[in-house]
Order: C-alpha cells, then sequence, then structure tokens
C-alpha cells in the first residue's frame, strides 16, 4: 500500500495531521466513562422506548421526558431480555444454559471466528472479511462494517463486548477523516465500508487505512455502513446495559453525521432515500439504484436505534424531532407503496394510466405491462413482501432477502405484513431457501436483461453472488425475523438445511444455482460472516431473548395504512 493512500485529518482549527497520529487520537477517548459497571439486574421488565408511540414522542414535553427516562430504560430492559451478560465465558465456546445440545459445528465456528479476528496496537478491532489464502485477496482482508455487525452480535451473545466497543470507537474515529474521490469531498458523516491494520516494518508502527469507496470497485460509497454503525451501537448499549459508550460526545456526534446525510431537505419528494447502485450489501452495479429496500430498511431502522440512544437534549433534541417526522412519512411511504400482496399486485395489473392531479390512483404512472411475468406465479394467496425498489414508473418487483428481514426487525412492516412476509417464505421454500438459505434476491435477471442492468458483469451471471446467488450470512437475520414473528420452526429447518453443507463446505461466501446447490464459482472459503451469520443464528434459536438486541416493538401509533385502490373506486 503506497503512503499516497494514507488518509489525512483536518481538525476543526483547520490542522492537518497524519493519519498515524489521528489514530493515536483514539486512546485520548475517555475510556474510564466505559469502565463503569453496568447497572445491576432489574427483576421487572420496564417499559422502554421501544414500545413508546412516535406519536407520544412529538408532542415537545414528552420529548422532554422521554429523553433520559426511556433511553436509560431501553439499556435496563437489556438485563431482562439478555441473559448472557450473566454468563460471560472469556473466549470459550458457549455452553448451552437451556440444556440444547450444541452442534459440533458450534465450536468449529467459534475457533475460526477467532482466527477472525483483527487486532490493532494490541486490542481487537474487528473481525476480517474472509480468512482464505488461496484467492486473491482484493479487499477481503479487511474489517468490513456491513460484515462485522454478525460478528459483533456473536460476541455480544457470549458476553464479550471489548471487541465490539473498540470497533465502535475506532469506526468513529475514521468518520472523521477527510473523504475525498479525485478532487470531490464526501459528507462529513459517511462511515468506511472497510479499513485494514496496516504494520509499517520501518517504524514498526501500525496505522489504519479506511476506504469510504474511493479504493471500491465502482467507487461508491457504502450508505449502509453509517445505519449498522448506529444499530450496532444500539445493540451494544441494549446487550451490556452500559450506555456510557453511546453517551459520550463523539458518539452523539457521530450519530448526528450519519443522520444530518440522510435528513436534509433537498428537491425530494418521497421520504425514502436516493442511492447510487452497489451502495450496500449487494456492492456492484444490480440494478438496484434509485430507492433500495435493503436500505430503505436499514434507514428506518437506523432512525429508530438513534432515537435510542441519542441524547434528547441541545442538538440531539433537534434531530429528534426530524427523526420522529421522517419516520412517520417513511413507514407510510413503505407500507403502501412498497408492499405487495396478491390483492395489490391484482390492483396494479388494472392500473390506469396516464392520472393527473391529487386523485391519481396509480400516483407513480406504473404501466401495467412492465409487470414481469414471474411475478405471477411467485406471488402466493396468502403472503407478500416487500418489493425491491419504487420510484416514478419503475417498480423493481425483485423480493431482496435483507430488507424484508430487516422490515420486520425494526417494525416497518406491520405485524400483518411480517406474519405475511413469513408466509411467503414458507410457500416459496425452493425458491428462497432451496438447499441452502437464503436467496439475496429473487429472481436472476438473465440474457439481454443480465447485459442491460448488470453492464454485463461475469461475476452477476444468473444464480450467482449477487443475482440470485445463496448467502448462508442470511440466516441470522431470517432466524431474527423467524424469533420475533414467533415462527421459529422455519428458522430450526433452514438451519439444518445450512449445517447439512457449511462447514464442509469449509464455510463459503454464497452458493450458486437455482437451488443453491453449488459452491459460488468465485465464493471465498472461510468467509467470517457466513461463520457468525450460523452462530447468531444459534445462539438465538437457543436462546430468544437475544433477538431483543436487533428487534424493535411495533409503534403502537403507527396505524397500518389505507390504500386507496382501483377495486375501491367503483
Ligand atoms: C462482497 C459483498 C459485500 C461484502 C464484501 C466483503 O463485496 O458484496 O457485501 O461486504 O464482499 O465480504
Amino acid at each position: 500500500m503506497s503512503s499516497s493512500n494514507l488518509k489525512v485529518d483536518v481538525n476543526q482549527n483547520g490542522d492537518v495531521k497524519n493519519a498515524a497520529d489521528t489514530l493515536d487520537d483514539i486512546n485520548d477517548i475517555d475510556f474510564s466513562k466505559l469502565l463503569e459497571k453496568p447497572r445491576p439486574l432489574n427483576i421487572e421488565r420496564l417499559r422502554s422506548l421501544d414500545e413508546r408511540s412516535l406519536t407520544e414522542l412529538s408532542g415537545s414535553p414528552q420529548l422532554r421526558n422521554a429523553d433520559n427516562a426511556s433511553r436509560a430504560h431501553d439499556h435496563a430492559d437489556s438485563y431482562v431480555f439478555s441473559p448472557s451478560v450473566g454468563r460471560r465465558s472469556g473466549f470459550n465456546t458457549p455452553r448451552s444454559v437451556h440444556g440444547f445440545e450444541s452442534h459440533p459445528m458450534v465450536g468449529e465456528a467459534w475457533d475460526a471466528l477467532r482466527r477472525s479476528m483483527v487486532y490493532f496496537r494490541g486490542q481487537p478491532v474487528g473481525t476480517i472479511a474472509a480468512v482464505d489464502n488461496s484467492e486473491e485477496k482484493l479487499n477481503y482482508d479487511q474489517v468490513f462494517v456491513r460484515d462485522f455487525v454478525p460478528s459483533a452480535l456473536a460476541f455480544l451473545m457470549n458476553g464479550e463486548p471489548d471487541i465490539v466497543r473498540n470497533f465502535l470507537l475506532k469506526t468513529l474515529r475514521l468518520q472523521s477523516w477527510e473523504k475525498k474521490i479525485d478532487r470531490f469531498q464526501l459528507g462529513e458523516g459517511v462511515m468506511p465500508a472497510s479499513f485494514k491494520v496496516f504494520h509499517d516494518p520501518v517504524r514498526n508502527h501500525e496505522t489504519l487505512i479506511a476506504d469510504f469507496g474511493e479504493s471500491a470497485i465502482g467507487r461508491v460509497a457504502p450508505v449502509d455502513s453509517g445505519f449498522w454503525w448506529i444499530i450496532l451501537l444500539r445493540a451494544y448499549t441494549k446487550s451490556t446495559g452500559d450506555s456510557s459508550l453511546a453517551d459520550m460526545p463523539e458518539c452523539q456526534k457521530g450519530i448526528r453525521l450519519i443522520l444530518s446525510l440522510c435528513l436534509s431537505e433537498g428537491f425530494d419528494t418521497f421520504p425514502t432515500l436516493l442511492c447510487a447502485d452497489g451502495c450496500c450489501m449487494i456492492d456492484r452495479r444490480m440494478g438496484v439504484y434509485g430507492y433500495p429496500i435493503e436500505i430503505q430498511a436499514l434507514f428506518f431502522m437506523a432512525l429508530r436505534c438513534a432515537l435510542l440512544v441519542l441524547k434528547h437534549d441541545g442538538e440531539g433534541k433537534e434531530m429528534v424531532e426530524q427523526i420522529v417526522k421522517r419516520l412517520h412519512a417513511l413507514s407510510y411511504h413503505m407500507r403502501s407503496y412498497f408492499w405487495l400482496d396478491l390483492k395489490q399486485l391484482n390492483d396494479i395489473y388494472r392500473y390506469k394510466t396516464e392520472e393527473y392531479s391529487h386523485t391519481a390512483v396509480n400516483k407513480f404512472n406504473v404501466i401495467p405491462d412492465s409487470l414481469p411475468e414471474w411475478i405471477f406465479d411467485f406471488m402466493p394467496s396468502h403472503g407478500g413482501f416487500f418489493i425491491g425498489n419504487v420510484s416514478p414508473a419503475k417498480m423493481d418487483f425483485r423480493w431482496f432477502a435483507l430488507g424484508n428481514c430487516i422490515a420486520i426487525l425494526s417494525s416497518m412492516a406491520t405485524p400483518e405484513q411480517s406474519t405475511a412476509i413469513m408466509d411467503l417464505i414458507e410457500s416459496r421454500w425452493e425458491e428462497l431457501v432451496g438447499e441452502m438459505p437464503l436467496k439475496v434476491c429473487y429472481p436472476a435477471i438473465e440474457s439481454h436483461e443480465w447485459r442491460i442492468v448488470t453492464g454485463c458483469d461475469p461475476k452477476n451471471t444468473r444464480w450467482s453472488y449477487h443475482n440470485g446467488g445463496s448467502w448462508p450470512v442470511l440466516l441470522w437475520l431470517l432466524t431474527a425475523a423467524c424469533i420475533k414473528t414467533g415462527r421459529p420452526q422455519i428458522a430450526r429447518r433452514a438451519i439444518e438445511v445450512a449445517e447439512a453443507r457449511l462447514h464442509k463446505d469449509n464455510w463459503p461466501e454464497y452458493y450458486d444455482g437455482k437451488l443453491g446447490r453449488y459452491v459460488g464459482k468465485q465464493s471465498r472459503k472461510c468467509q467470517t460472516w457466513s461463520i457468525a451469520g450460523y452462530l447468531v443464528a444459534k445462539m438465538m434459536l437457543e436462546d430468544p431473548s437475544h433477538v431483543g438486541m436487533v428487534a424493535l416493538e411495533e409503534d403502537k401509533q403507527m396505524k397500518p395504512v389505507m390504500r386507496r385502490s382501483n377495486s375501491w373506486t367503483c
């Protein structure tokens, strides 16, 4: 790595520091605050902000009062929710507390997860994307923010929060770097896609090198990283009951910077977030530009998590008001326009076009002829899902797993919609789970469409990688969604399917084929998030209270929307 790749940091006084100096500053953060003991066990389940309504919060007196009380409740709650706090097992593979016998793969997975840990100046700060020396590394030797999330959850569930806290603090410092692509400067709040530890053998010194999109293939900034960071900060706080990390002024500022990027006013006519292709887990051109479901669901979840960890005073209060407004608009928009079930599909099929004015039913002027053939067979009688994208005259009907699972976990989906998503997964088991959970999206795009949409991407040929490939990491999201909707048996079935192959195949990154039968053609082995995703799924099934770290209750005041449709107009 050439020294020109090292970033510089411009502080508020305009002083420029080199990366190494900047990283020394990380140690200036008052760590003593973080050492404060968590509060004692709270037996009574307190009413958390998760359960407080946004409407309740939008009134200013409540905003004031909601502040510390409700934030504290969310944290105190964690003791009731997450018994793992009391069973720290150090660096051992966790043993079951409920007499549930671990699969032999669990021990292997823990060993592999530990091998992936990355240290910076003696402290664990993350996990490497893949410990696979057989392939060209590209950037798989980096700590990816999104990839670290399942690792972090596994560590939290096992009572090892230190690596998660270090990760949150290190990435927070990286956020303050000046980020440039050619001569263009990125927003202050952008979080890196990934970072790596660079060891300078001459100075015998370690520094961090981060990628905000300026090195990434396609040069796209990761919109999801900041959202995952906020979601993880809340999971850490919930799991440990320690709010001192989130309360640090640096963390509060970090949250505000991330959200300022998304909440600023502009030309938008929708509350959803406009994105470039490849700005999330699907980080290559796949026709997910516009308003991809993955980002909208993560945005919603991050906004709700921010409400729980932001101090509702001073600068925080103004942001809280903005968040509450946006959540109302976003949930309405998503539940109304992204939701598809048999009835809605039939309505779209019969849409009139070229309507003008407020009375329009087909607001985005979707032409029924643009409905793809496959959707008519795919849609079960019972069930539904949030489609991939909605923008003027464009509906991407593809199913995307991550967005739909996060929609359930964040309660962006109503309880009925959540049930319907699970119904759909059950009815379309072969298509979505097949021989390896879970399809990242369905169906694959092929032939001419593949050429146009992906730009002839040889990595994303049909039923491979992002184009209909099966990604074991998604198992943790599926399991969490299953538990939240009271359908753990679905997760059990999926885990059994994965257990038949994952370890034997050495934890591939993804599988190919309509049924996910083949190890992906360019799939890395020993892919850390495949390993961590499996562990998290197992631990959540064993102790469903862990789901509280990544799930938010429905806001009772957010009523399901009444949609106007042509069938009601006669
Ligand atoms: C691939 C995936 C991306 C992941 C990265 C590291 O680029 O598309 O989502 O973060 O690999 O595993």
